[in-house]
């Protein structure tokens, strides 16, 4: 069904990494999401030989998007394949390095970086910060001014520059337009280019782009690459030569029923663009690595009969996964033992526990009859799930295991209902600090 997650052939239990999810289900109880660590490695190694057969293998870094999925657990997995980060946030750089990522493949991206976030970024040396607008990069100028942030090869700086195309994707997360809040025009990056090349404590080391997520269109990327390397070229001209070019994420899959990206001709698209330079690439894909490792199992704990339809409500909600209710994404919901041929099937809006309307993973999805206690799978869920996850309805957030080598482990333990509110209590009766 998916690497590493299948119906035992046998006994028809659905396994993740050869354990059955029901029994990871029983231990761990639901809802929780389930990673399987052999999956991701299958997926990283993937890109990698698919680089290699490109020519690009030894001059590309591949860094994770974690914010697809930052649970130290996976990091640790991504580390073992020397893979690094694609980071958007300081909580982001510290879980990246505590999990082993070195600071020398760690880049920066993200719209709003706080001064004590840059200056933390620039502290640990990474390999590169991907500069928004002109006052971030006065503000990291600023910085870098200060001794400890200074090393002679420290950080460097990119900008990030949008091509102005529409990408084939959902509109809430195309990003490559100027209409986006992503990104510099072409006449900004050249404009901040230069400043950054005179200033004395910065070394302007490439451009970068991310056009979008779920990008399926090889087209898509064909235009952006093909508007990136003339900007590159353009600005070598001009005397400033770039040490890299960093071309995003973005890798969209199938979900289990559309097309998945065709990662060797993504691969051989970036060769035909860049292969005739001597730059050092960056990719930065988070969704391709993580997603279909990952599962979401919640279970139902009631059905409820309408005239026009039926719903299962699962113990799992939007405040879990939110992708169905943001983006009115798909995920193929199973259950957790392969029905019979002849089991009778029913068709259910299968809904979260959430006061929303808009808490529903699937519409009209034809299972076998479910009844309380009956768990299911929601599957495609290891990239933008647990990270996205939420509080809300005072509903804590959910453990999360991984499965390597036969063996699972919780990855992430969240607090409990009762140690927020011991925290939250501490804070409003019990200190006598007013301000
Ligand atoms: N690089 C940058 C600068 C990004 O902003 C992103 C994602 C990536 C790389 C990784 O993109 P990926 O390879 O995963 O497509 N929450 C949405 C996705 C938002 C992506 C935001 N940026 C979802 O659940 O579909």
């Amino acid at each position: 069904m998916r690497p590493d997650i299948n119906y035992n052939p046998q006994n028809k239990d659905l396994e993740i990494g050869g354990l059955s999810a029901a029994a990871i289900a029983e231990k761990f109880g639901t809802p929780c999401y389930v990673y399987s660590a052999n999956a991701i490695q299958a997926r990283l190694k993937t890109l990698q030989r698919a680089l290699g057969a490109a020519g690009i293998g030894e001059r590309t870094t591949i860094c994770f998007a974690c914010k697809a999925n930052d649970r130290l657990g996976v990091l640790a997995e991504i580390a073992a394949l020397g893979g690094g980060a694609d980071i958007v946030s300081g909580g982001e750089l510290k879980k990246t390095m505590s999990a082993g990522i070195p600071p020398e493949k760690i880049v920066y991206s993200g719209v709003g970086k706080s001064r004590e976030e840059l200056q933390s970024a620039l502290d640990a040396g990474i390999l590169q910060i991907n500069v928004e607008n002109g006052q971030e990069l006065k503000l990291i100028s600023e910085i870098a001014k200060s001794a400890k942030a200074h090393k002679p090869h420290g950080t460097g700086i990119s900008l990030r520059y949008t091509p102005n195309i529409s990408s084939d994707t959902h509109h809430k997360t195309a990003t490559g337009h100027t209409e986006n809040k992503f990104g510099l025009s072409e006449h900004a990056v050249t404009t901040l280019a230069r400043t950054a090349k005179e200033a004395p404590h910065l070394r302007m080391q490439a451009i970068s782009i991310h056009i979008g997520s779920q990008i399926v269109n090889l087209d898509n990327y064909d235009t952006a690459f093909q508007k990136l390397r003339a900007l590159v070229d353009k600005l070598a001209e001009e005397g400033i030569t770039l040490s890299h070019i960093d071309l995003g994420g973005g890798m969209g899959i199938s979900y289990g029923r559309g097309t998945e990206i065709d990662i060797e001709a993504y691969t051989r698209l970036i060769a035909r663009h860049f292969g005739d330079t001597d730059h050092k690439l960056i990719i930065e894909p988070g969704r391709y690595l993580v997603a279909e490792a990952g599962v979401l199992i919640g279970k139902v704990l009631y059905t409820k009969e309408r005239a026009s339809k039926a719903f299962a409500i699962l113990d799992a909600g939007m405040d879990a996964l939110m992708r169905p209710a943001l983006y009115d994404s798909w995920h193929d919901i199973v259950p957790l033992h392969a029905p019979d041929k002849d089991a009778p099937l029913k068709t259910y809006d299968i809904a979260g526990p959430i006061c929303e309307t808009g808490d529903i993973f699937g519409n009209a999805r034809t299972l076998p009859e479910l009844r309380p206690g009956d768990r299911l799978a929601v599957l495609d869920t290891g990239a933008y799930g647990a990270t996205m996850s939420n509080r809300y309805n005072a509903r804590p957030s959910i453990p999360e295991i991984l499965v390597k080598d036969g063996a699972c482990r919780l990855i992430v333990q969240p607090p409990s209902i009762d140690d927020i509110i011991d925290a939250e209590r501490k804070l409003v009766f019990e200190s006598r600090v007013k301000t």
